[in-house]
């Protein structure tokens, strides 16, 4: 269930009402539809149409149990990039064979948390270096275990004129994968590991991709490699290519043309088709398109400041609640939780946070003329909690999982006192 304005003008999250979310639990306060994140993936599963694959989401996007073990049950794997986002996935039910690992500086304690997992490992630690191969290897003899592997390569496809310079992985001079030339001496390395089995090459080229065509220009780079290896019978057991994850999703709310999850699945569907691979199986790892749209942060106006400069509307939630405005600059829509009573003149209102910092600025917002008392800003459910932080001994947002028309848990707010007595403790 979308997110919807009642009849009485009270906005609902999964038929939830908002308001009713802030009285329970105060703010800032995240709340998820965990429903509309699950039949997300399973629109993205069906897209596959029974050929082999798996969907491995990025735990990273949002590493909330509630989250995770939803989008299991509906059919997902996961991709992690450490240590502990390894533990959540595994914790949360999701079997140790539909785990990839991501990762250009693994320690090696995560490798062998890796390699140990369940009764033979996970299902693929993907590689960013030559150099990471010998040290995978040895931990591998020292666990006695053989470790299936796979490359992820550096496609050298550019999306810095498509999303944010930031959230761009897949061009040359970026630290992420193995350079496209080295991959053959990898591939050589790999195969004369006696302890890891070359089974997956993938490339993930960038984060909030907002065309098809140059997801599949990433894709076929790894379909040429593949076929290539394959004709020179460098990958026998090769069994999966990986095509990475970075479906965009729609932060202004204005354009429904632009492609859904499903639409990238097809374009590399048939681009694989083309490049004859159709027995191995189709890797994605979707973090962000899966549960951005189904979150939204609240928070409540603690007061407005009207200058000859701005109307600036000052909210409790703050750049360490949401960092992704700060960081990448992003714009996130920020609605008005109830409807104003009475005039519905609106204003365009410079919503900001109370952290000392410039960038904590949520851009400006047409919203109700007389001040509303709770906001919400959507689309922040990937990306948002899992990177937020205590700045200023803000404390972390509680997050509100909403399933079945009802908030199903919630997360406890820790007082500001555990910050302060640490504090206060550090260098005691
Ligand atoms: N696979 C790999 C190897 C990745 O590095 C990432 C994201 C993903 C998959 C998932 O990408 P997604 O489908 O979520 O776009 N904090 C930034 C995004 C950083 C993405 C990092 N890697 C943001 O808020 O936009």
């Amino acid at each position: 269930m979308p997110i919807v304005r009642d009849p009485s003008g009270l906005l609902r999250l999964g038929g939830v009402s908002l308001a009713e979310v802030v009285d329970r639990l105060g703010t800032p306060t995240y709340a998820y539809d965990v429903d509309a994140m699950a039949a997300g993936a399973r629109e993205l599963e069906a897209s596959f149409e029974g050929t082999p694959h798996l969907v491995a989401y990025a735990v990273k996007a949002n590493s909330a149990g509630g989250v995770v073990r939803a989008l299991a049950a509906a059919g997902c794997g996961a991709d992690v990039v450490s240590g502990a986002e390894l533990r959540v996935a595994l914790a949360c039910g999701i079997s140790p064979d539909r785990v990839i690992y991501n990762g250009v500086a693994k320690t090696d304690a995560e490798l062998d948390a890796a390699i140990g997992a369940g009764g033979s490992g996970i299902a693929a630690v993907q590689v960013e270096s030559v150099e990471e191969i010998a040290r995978l290897e040895a931990r591998a003899a020292a666990a006695g275990r053989t470790v299936r592997t796979g490359i992820r390569m550096n496609p050298n496809v550019d999306l810095r004129d498509v999303t944010h310079a930031n959230i761009a992985t897949g061009h040359d001079t970026a630290k992420f994968g193995v350079p496209r030339a080295d991959v053959g001496h990898a591939v050589e390395l790999l195969n004369a590991s006696p302890h890891l089995v070359f089974v997956g090459i993938g490339a993930h080229a960038g984060s909030q991709c907002t065309a098809t065509a140059k997801y599949v220009e990433s894709a076929r780079t790894v379909f040429d490699v593949a076929r290539a290896l394959r004709a020179d019978g460098k990958a026998r057991s090769l069994a999966y290519v990986n095509t990475g994850g970075g479906f965009a999703i729609d932060y202004t709310g204005d354009a429904p043309e632009r492609p859904r999850p499903a639409d990238f699945v097809r374009a590399i569907r048939a681009a694989k088709r083309e490049a004859g691979l159709d027995d191995l199986a189709s890797f994605v790892e979707p973090g962000r398109s899966l549960v951005a749209q189904h979150g939204l942060l609240l928070a409540r106006v603690i007061q407005s400041k009207v200058s000859a400069a701005a109307r600036w509307l000052m909210i409790d939630a703050g750049m360490n609640d949401l960092i992704r405005p700060a960081l990448y600059q992003a714009k996130h829509r920020v609605v008005a939780v109830e409807a104003p009573s009475g005039s519905a003149e609106t204003a365009r209102w410079r919503v900001v946070g109370p952290v000392c910092e410039s960038s904590d600025d949520f851009g400006e917002h047409v919203l109700p003329r007389a001040a509303p008392r709770t906001v919400a800003i959507l689309d922040a459910g990937a990306y948002g909690f899992v990177m937020a932080n205590q700045y200023n001994g803000r404390a972390l947002p509680v997050e509100a999982f909403v399933s079945d028309g009802r908030i199903a848990a919630s997360t406890q707010r820790r007082s500001p006192e555990s910050w302060v007595a640490e504090r206060v403790g550090a260098g005691a």
